[in-house]
């Protein structure tokens, strides 16, 4: 073996335990510690002629997420979801213990023990996103597809597309809340439209129809009419009814 060669097969020896990034299958998640257990997705043949092997499970392995201040985005990792894993250049059992800077006293580097795990790789199995809003944020549950959407023309829209459900903040302020049969439009500086077979004023209970409110108690309160006599015989006006007639409801249906 010449001396280039003897030095090319000591590098890639030692390039085999120096680890940079993997995609890897997630087998365990704690959404209280963010840390849990990979599997990297790469065999990898440990004799000359043997059959590649898959890795063994990275345990205990600290999972990034959207995190800033007092703010956290937390996703819920499931078994089986992919993400990718980069491995820190120091091991991490000594640096990651209180956020201050500490002599990772291990001597290990690059190696598989010391793996991040980032979330959101999509291997070629999972097919594809719904082609809609490819120009909006949108947070998407991929499975009954109720979502969450900052558009880009500056309407937000939360929908349940299963009960035809949503709520919408236009661009211009107007809000429409839809669950059918019901909508619920609020103009900015005009009016508040609601639309409903079935409007309830008050509480779920409601089930005296009041049409005219106000103006039939006003009406009732203050009206007179003609009235004629026999005895003596003459006519006059009757005076307003001297009770009053009972205040317009507080829960009212319409139907
Ligand atoms: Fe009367």
């Amino acid at each position: 073996m010449k001396l280039s060669q003897l030095i090319d097969a000591m590098i890639n020896e030692a390039l085999d335990d120096v680890h940079t990034a993997i995609p890897a299958r997630v087998e365990k998640f704690n959404p209280q510690t963010l840390r849990g257990e990979v599997v990297p997705l790469v065999k990898r043949k440990l004799e000359q002629d043997g059959e590649p092997e898959a890795l063994p499970p990275i345990l205990d392995v600290p999972f990034q997420m959207p995190k800033a201040g007092p703010f956290i985005m937390r996703f819920p990792v499931r078994r089986g979801d992919t993400v990718l894993v980069v491995f820190s250049e120091r091991a991490l059992d000594y640096i990651m213990t209180d956020g201050e800077p500490q002599d990772p006293r291990l001597r290990r580097r690059h190696a598989l023990d010391d793996a991040i795990a980032i979330p959101g790789l999509m291997h070629l199995g999972e097919g594809k996103l719904p082609g809609e809003h490819g120009d909006d944020a949108i947070l998407l549950h991929r499975d009954n597809g109720v979502k969450i959407v900052l558009q880009a023309d500056g309407k937000v829209l939360i929908e349940n597309p299963d009960k035809s459900a949503k709520w919408e903040l236009m661009p211009d302020g107007e809000t429409v809340l839809t669950t059918p049969p019901h909508v619920v439009r609020l103009v900015p500086g005009g009016p508040a439209v609601l639309e409903s077979p079935d409007l309830r004023l008050g509480g779920e209970d409601a089930d005296e129809g009041v049409p005219l409110g106000k103006q039939l108690k006003e009406w009732l309160d203050g009206h007179e009419h003609p009235y004629t006599w026999t005895s003596g015989a003459g006519s006059g006006t009757t005076g307003p009814p001297t009770s009053a007639s009972p205040d317009p409801s507080e829960v009212v249906k319409t139907v």
